[in-house]
């Protein structure tokens, strides 16, 4: 007895199968564009949709994906020889880099390497990482050939998928005026009354609430030690359940009282915009003649060479 049409009609089925699981996909996820790339100006970011935990593959770099998900959450836990401080990735990037008011992940892929003013250079996305580890965690840069680092630029990868390369995704931090000047005076009035529940009167937080200011915070070399993206960071994200809440002003006032603690000191800082260009409110002297904004006084003498900030010139513009 030959089982022949069998196979064959099982072989046709399996076929039908695949093709029909071939067009799934797309349809239930609609995320991930199927199409060909568009170009960056025909990308719609407004329309687009970010992909979700649940379109992460079940495959070797799906593992990858969510390792780097689950190192930008719990950075302290995970790497803390790299990231000693009381403040992890996702505290910054709120809900692990998927909230569009908190500099998201989405996109952020497809723009490097790219030329950064800061640096002077042309950098690539394992240097921008590693400026977050430096300078937002105040800690040390992160081998670009460790297995974490992998783990970490295939979740931001994840995230960027759909978006042309060159194109943003919607999202990110947007400039506030830069007219506004904060008062730290009233911004410690402002923090009392809307932050210290969380963050505690001494800014120190919680074992579920970041440090705002000292040893374990971000260093003066950070973003966010700057006045205006402090101020619009605290103003779309703060306080925590009650975004744009405060008045553009009050945002200004406790991003110049946060900013005004003591916090740890960053090597290297002087060498940042070596062309100049430097923004208004960087909080520190730099070689190219700009004289800080508001310093605060620094902690810590970090000695690390590891953790020096300034990336090696590369391919200058
Ligand atoms: C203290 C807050 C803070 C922490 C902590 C932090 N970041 Fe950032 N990060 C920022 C800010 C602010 C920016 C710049 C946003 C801007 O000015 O547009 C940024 C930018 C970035 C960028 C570039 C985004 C772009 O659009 O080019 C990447 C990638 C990034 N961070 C990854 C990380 C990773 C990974 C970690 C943890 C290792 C981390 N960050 C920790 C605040 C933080
Ligand atoms: C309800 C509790 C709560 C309140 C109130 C609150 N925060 Fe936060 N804040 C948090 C938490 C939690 C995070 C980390 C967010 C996350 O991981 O999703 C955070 C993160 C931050 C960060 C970035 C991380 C860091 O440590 O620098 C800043 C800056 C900040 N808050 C400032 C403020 C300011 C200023 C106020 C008052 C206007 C405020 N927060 C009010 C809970 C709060």
């Amino acid at each position: 007895m030959s089982n022949r049409p069998v196979l064959r009609s099982l072989l046709l089925a399996m076929l039908l199968a695949a093709c029909g699981r071939s067009d799934a996909p797309a349809a239930a996820t609609p995320g991930t564009a199927r199409a060909a790339p568009a170009a960056p100006s025909a990308f719609d970011a407004d329309r687009w949709q970010p992909p979700t935990e649940a379109d992460i593959p079940n495959d070797s770099l799906g593992a990858s994906i969510r390792r780097g998900l689950a190192l930008v959450v719990h950075t302290t836990d995970s790497l803390p020889r790299y990231a000693p401080g009381h403040i992890t990735c996702s505290n910054c990037h709120i809900a692990a880099g998927q909230s569009a008011d908190a500099s998201p992940f989405w996109g952020v892929h497809g723009r490097y390497p790219r030329y950064i003013d800061r640096a002077g250079a042309v950098v690539t996305m394992v240097d921008r990482v590693n400026y977050c580890f430096t300078r937002s965690l105040a800690g040390r840069k992160l081998p670009g050939d460790s297995r974490e680092m992998a783990d970490i630029l295939a979740y931001i990868a994840f995230l960027s998928r759909g978006v042309p390369v060159g194109a943003r995704a919607r999202g990110g931090l947007p400039a506030m005026r830069d007219t506004l000047v904060g008062d730290t005076l009233r911004g410690g009035a402002t923090f009392r009354t809307t932050c210290a529940t969380c963050h505690g009167p001494d800014g120190q937080g919680s074992p579920t609430v970041p440090a705002l200011w000292g040893p374990r915070s971000y260093s003066v070399g950070a973003s966010m030690a700057r006045e205006e993206r402090a101020a619009s960071f605290i103003w779309h994200n703060m306080p925590l359940g009650k975004p744009k809440s405060l008045t553009a002003q009050q945002a200004f006032d406790v991003a110049a009282f946060v900013n005004s603690h003591p916090r740890p000191d960053l090597p290297g800082k002087e060498r940042d915009w070596p062309g100049g260009k430097s923004p208004a409110d960087v909080p520190y002297d730099l070689r190219s003649g700009h004289k800080a904004y508001r310093a605060p006084r620094m902690l810590v003498a970090r000695t690390d060479a590891e953790a020096v900030v300034a990336a090696p010139a590369r391919a200058r513009r």
